[in-house]
């Protein structure tokens, strides 16, 4: 058929070639997939694993990301979602209804409370709030359908009692979700982890952090190792839409080669941080469940045995630095950027007020204004340097 100049820019004559072997595998990118014939069309099964039928169920590219994240973290079945947030979003839809109760740890994503919270008052939603380090106050009710873990909590960076918290919930039948983020799959298995190998039922993980590794794309994933969870978490993924873009699902698949080399790096870089600001006469409390004072050392001892322990660690300076010299301290560091979010190739500093951030009274924490330091690429030593400056800035006169 002879085409007019404007139909044949759209069906061009050369066809690439489908199957061509390169190290990273082929870019797709779609909304629409074409059907070969209505046969393909009318036998087309969206609610298979890898069906082919529209951009939203999925693409080779999105599929083998998913199927690697899945692969990292010990589990079967992935969804993926266009951020952390809204894949923790995905689980709390899909499984919290009318009525029902759900657990959080006290030390949770905050994000992830300000959404229980808002379904609590618009839905009637209970939601209860936990010690991480304390399983006997986790108290569940006969309407309790689902319990947040974090491990380890991204502020305060407590290590859960995960193997009491998990065994109290599966003897009750509730749901175990865990915010897998700090350990990326790589600091334990949340799907066989401890001396009693036990698992959650589901790990959410926001590829934003380690898995993307640039601090540049968005992305959340959800792992199961039971299909008749997957089903349901994957239907309601279909119904909301929450579709990722081709493109950000290559850009994090080629970042994956090297996470784990970049996780135990900023993991090492954090230790030695960690051991370096212990010394330093400006902090009350140094956080990190590697050292031995922090809350639930004993348990990231017990389920990190490999000694991972991701690239987050956080101070609280003593009371008598107030806001305006924790502030001075922030803005004088040149290194570490003002920022959220971790894991990638830029250390970034953050500052928090715990007085607004917890419902529990908490003894292991003390008094005082926390700063977290999220561990990027840049060689420890001038990490180091650059806080050192930092503090001696903030005890400038103009600033006391
Ligand atoms: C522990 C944890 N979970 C989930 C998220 C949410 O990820 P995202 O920024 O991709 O929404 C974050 C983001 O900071 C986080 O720290």
């Amino acid at each position: 058929m002879k085409k007019t100049p404007q139909t044949a820019l759209i069906h061009a004559p050369r066809k690439a070639p489908q199957f061509i072997s390169t190290v990273q595998p082929p870019l797709f990118r779609a909304s629409t997939i074409i059907f070969d014939n209505t046969d393909a069309l009318f036998n087309r099964h969206w609610t298979e694993r890898y069906d082919y039928s529209y951009g939203t169920h999925g693409t080779p590219t999105t599929f083998t990301l998913g199927d690697n994240i899945a692969q990292i973290e010990g589990g079967e079945f992935s969804l993926l979602a266009p951020s952390g947030l809204s894949a923790i979003n995905l689980v709390n839809s899909c499984f919290l209804a009318q009525g029902d109760e759900v657990w959080v740890a006290d030390n949770i994503y905050g994000p992830n409370m300000e959404h229980l919270r808002n379904l609590q008052t618009r839905y009637g939603i209970a939601v209860k709030v936990y010690n991480p380090i304390d399983a006997e106050t986790f108290q569940p009710s006969a309407k309790a359908k689902l319990i947040w873990l974090e491990a380890a909590g991204s502020v305060t960076l407590e290590f859960p009692d995960l193997t009491g918290l998990v065994k109290k919930a599966k003897a009750q039948s509730i749901l175990t979700a865990l915010d897998n983020t700090w350990g990326a799959g790589l600091a334990f298995n949340a799907f066989d982890f401890g001396n009693e190998h036990l698992n959650v039922d589901i790990s959410v993980h926001a590829l934003t952090k380690y898995p993307s590794g640039g601090g540049d794309i968005l992305m959340g994933s959800v792992v199961t190792r039971d299909e008749k969870l997957h089903h349901q978490l994957f239907r309601m993924h279909a119904l909301q839409g929450i579709s990722i873009s081709g493109d950000d699902a290559a850009q994090i698949q080629r970042s994956l080669a090297s996470m784990q080399i970049r996780y135990e790096h900023q993991s090492r870089s954090a230790m030695t941080l960690m051991h370096w600001l212990k010394q330093q006469p400006e902090f009350i409390q140094i956080l990190h469940p590697a050292d031995e004072a922090s809350a639930g050392h004993p348990y990231w001892k017990e389920i990190c045995a490999i000694g991972q322990s991701a690239g987050l660690v956080s101070v609280i300076f003593k009371p008598e630095y107030d806001l305006k010299a924790v502030r001075a301290f922030c803005d004088a560091l040149t290194l570490f950027k003002l920022g959220f979010s971790w894991g990638g190739p830029v250390s970034l500093v953050m500052l928090y007020d715990l007085k607004d951030m917890r419902v529990l009274a908490h003894t292991h924490l003390q008094q005082g204004l926390l700063v977290r330091f999220c561990i990027g690429l840049e060689h420890p030593q001038d990490l180091i340097q650059d806080i050192e400056n930092a503090l001696k800035q903030m005890k400038t006169p103009q600033n006391e």
